[in-house]
């Protein structure tokens, strides 16, 4: 099987992260949040996945290389010279897509993390025996994404409407896809949108099916969402009672720190944080609902809560930094700095304390 990931554009809405590496490799709970993707893909055996992109693809492609080895997977790219919307990649890659076989082949949109239920979408999509199969899940606010209205008994979907202004429904599209080679030949090589023009389309012709994703689903693209979908993913771990989470007396409700992280005397962390690989934590530090990346010192005492704290930066010692503070790679906060929701971008050094939420340049 194949897969196809819409990896895309610029990531704006994570900066400064984004500044640093292209969205999909950002690390969410120690991982680039593609990685997450690839491996679930790879485990219902997808052997090959195609990255539809329109920037930076050999810094994906170098970075991916040592998992395709290591997963046995293919990974390659399909580069849009203009962007091409979520519909036309899928017209690009159109050669790589499909095969003798004449089996469906999953999309993705890469910000979606779930525990991404894939084997029984596949089920699903054989028994319904429509053209394309979406994953959609309720939340409070369905504005923001793309609404189905579904025949709930048999799952078939009787409309699709892309960010709707007047309430139809809190089923939105998780953004996790199955199709039939078919759907290619609605697509035409051009930006457009398979939310408002493809999938409406088959909707009306009553070969869209939805499936009510089980379990957590988040759109991480954004800041909030992100610590959101943290603490999701570290509670579905908890339900899978998996050895991967931290436990001790230092350790409060869901933590996941990497085996060469260094985690001082006197700590209390968490609930809902990750510790990436090679971080040090010095003695006394508190931190809860916040993402430590690779390779960060935290000196004594620091306070950090709902925030992200980039790759190779410093926190001094205690600093208090919270309140969707995100700091960008190598950035340096000073000693007994307080930090409110600033935006900090990278290699930035913090000598004075930010007291309400701005971005730092
Ligand atoms: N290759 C490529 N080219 N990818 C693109 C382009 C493009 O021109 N434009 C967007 N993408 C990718 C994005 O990187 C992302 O992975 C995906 O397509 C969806 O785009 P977003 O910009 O994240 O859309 P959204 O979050 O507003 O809405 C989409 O996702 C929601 C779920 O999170 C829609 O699919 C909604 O219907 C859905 O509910
Ligand atoms: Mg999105």
């Amino acid at each position: 099987m194949k897969a196809l990931i819409l990896v895309g554009g610029f990531g704006t809405r994570l900066r400064p992260l984004t500044l640093s590496v292209p969205k999909p490799l950002v690390d969410f709970a120690n991982k680039p949040m593609i990685l997450h993707q690839i491996e679930a893909l790879k485990a219902v055996g997808v052997s090959e996945v195609v990255l539809a992109i329109n920037y930076q693809p050999e810094v994906m492609l170098n970075f991916l290389k040592e998992f395709e080895t290591k997963l046995g997977i293919t990974i390659t790219c399909s580069q849009e010279t203009e962007p091409l919307g979520t519909a036309g990649p899928l017209a690009l890659a159109r050669d790589k897509l499909i095969d003798d076989s004449g089996e469906p082949f999953f999309v993705l949109n890469s910000d979606v993390i779930s525990e991404y239920p894939f084997k029984e979408m596949i089920e699903f999509h054989k028994a319904h025996g429509g053209e394309a199969s979406i994953m959609v899940t309720k939340v409070d606010e369905p504005s923001k994404y793309g609404v189905v209205v579904m025949e709930e008994s048999i799952g078939r979907v009787d409309r699709f409407v892309e960010k709707p202004k007047l309430f139809v429904g809190n089923k939105i599209n998780a953004g996790i896809y199955l199709l039939n080679p078919s759907v290619l030949d609605r697509i035409e090589l051009r930006p457009t949108s398979i939310e408002k023009e493809v999938f409406p389309k088959i909707a009306a012709e009553k070969k869209l099916y939805a499936m009510v994703l089980p379990g957590f689903w988040m759109d991480i693209g954004q800041p909030r969402d992100y610590i959101t979908g943290l603490r999701l993913y570290l509670d579905s771990l908890r339900k899978k009672s998996s050895s991967k989470l931290a436990s001790g007396a230092h350790i409060v409700g869901n933590v996941l720190v990497d085996e060469s992280a260094k985690i001082g005397e006197g700590c209390l962390i968490g609930p809902d944080v990750a510790i990436g690989p090679g971080c040090v934590v010095e003695a006394g530090v508190r931190l809860s609902r916040c993402t430590v990346m690779r390779g960060v010192r935290i000196k004594k005492h620091a306070c950090i809560s709902s925030s992200i704290i980039g790759w190779h930066s410093t926190v001094g010692q205690w600093a208090r930094v919270e309140n969707m503070t995100i700091l960008g790679e190598d950035v340096h906060v000073c000693d007994e700095i307080y930090s409110n929701g600033g935006v900090v971008l990278p290699h930035k050094e913090i000598k004075s304390s930010i007291l309400k939420p701005e971005i730092v340049m």
